[in-house]
């Protein structure tokens, strides 16, 4: 089934269950409010539904010390949906909440999407639960709806998130979906292999925003972000935008100034730290407890580029 036909199915059932969390801080703008409350209700139903937080906890520590050291070991692998729920929780909420502060409060939105004259067609590589798509998808429904109704966007990972995206992604787009229909794909593919390369090849000069979000940084743990970033730059459209938005970290920022040199800079920049808001009570005493590793995330530093081919 396609994920806009699940989307409908399953999110009567989790949404008419869970009823709406409080918002987790006064103040917040209303777009990073309702992200964050839509976002938690959505992870906090997902978890109690798959029932074993002894596995979800486990799958946690097990992302938080391999992020920890995944310059030695390599980055974490989402086989398993104990461990796809772990993200979920762990990070998914924390990653939506930064990147539509920076699309709102940086600018980037505007960078992004601001000139389209049409809906997107919005490529995501690395998409994991859709962090970055829900950000978007928020930001364009509050500044520039006319942009939602008819974009596309089509979410590329190398692990099987669809089930984790149908219980964790579904239920908070389902409202916008109902308002203006968009259409989502899901492809599994390891854009470091020969069949993914040649996959972005086709689809690269078709998409007006590429997005990269938090996805070099695992890549360039095995060496295979260059290989992907060539196609792109042979590829893509030259009125695209590529964005490419990770942890700030010293070999993120220099792969993405290295390849800032091939194209024009749009925007680049850095933040010291994102505040995250506080997860809610359920999530806080059952899974994001503080023992062993599972601590709540509190800031994000964040580091981007908005790219357009020369
Ligand atoms: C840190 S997560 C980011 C997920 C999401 N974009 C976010 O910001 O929360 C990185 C994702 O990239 C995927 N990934 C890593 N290497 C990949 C590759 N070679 N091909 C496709 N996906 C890859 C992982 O499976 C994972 O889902």
């Amino acid at each position: 089934m396609r994920f806009r036909d699940r989307l409908l199915s399953e999110t009567r059932e989790s949404i008419s269950h869970s009823g709406r969390c409080a918002l987790p801080e006064e103040g917040l703008p209303e777009p990073l409010a309702r992200l964050w409350d839509d976002v938690h209700r959505a992870v906090e139903e997902s978890c109690r539904r798959f029932g074993e937080t002894g596995d979800i906890q486990s799958g946690i520590e097990y992302l938080r010390k391999r992020y920890v050291s995944e310059k030695l070991d390599g980055p974490p692998r989402f086989d398993s949906e104990s461990v796809r729920l772990a993200y979920a929780v762990s990070y998914h909420p924390a990653h939506a909440f930064a990147y539509l502060h920076l699309l709102m409060r940086r600018g980037l939105g505007q960078v992004i999407f601001g000139d389209l004259v049409s809906p997107p067609k919005v490529l995501v590589l690395g998409a994991g639960v859709g962090a970055e798509t829900l950000a978007s998808l928020r930001w364009m429904s509050a500044v520039e709806t006319r942009l939602v109704a008819g974009s596309r966007f089509v979410l590329v990972d190398r692990a099987a998130w669809e089930t984790t995206r149908a219980s964790v992604l579904a239920p908070t787009v389902r409202e916008l979906w109902t308002q203006h229909k968009f259409v989502f794909d899901e492809v599994t593919s390891d854009l470091s292999s020969q069949q993914g390369l040649d996959f972005l090849r086709e689809e690269c000069g078709h998409a007006d925003v590429i997005f990269c979000p938090s996805v070099i940084s695992e890549m360039i743990s095995e060496h295979s972000q260059n290989q992907m970033m060539e196609v792109i730059h042979e590829t893509i459209n030259r009125r695209a935008k590529l964005v490419l938005i990770d942890h700030k970290d010293p070999e993120f920022e220099h792969v993405s100034r290295q390849w800032a040199r091939r194209f024009t800079v749009l925007s680049d920049g850095a933040t010291p730290g994102v505040i995250i808001p506080q997860p809610t009570a359920w999530v806080r005493s059952h899974l994001l407890d503080g023992a062993n590793h599972r601590i709540p995330t509190k800031s994000y530093p964040m580091a981007w580029s908005v790219l357009k081919a020369r």
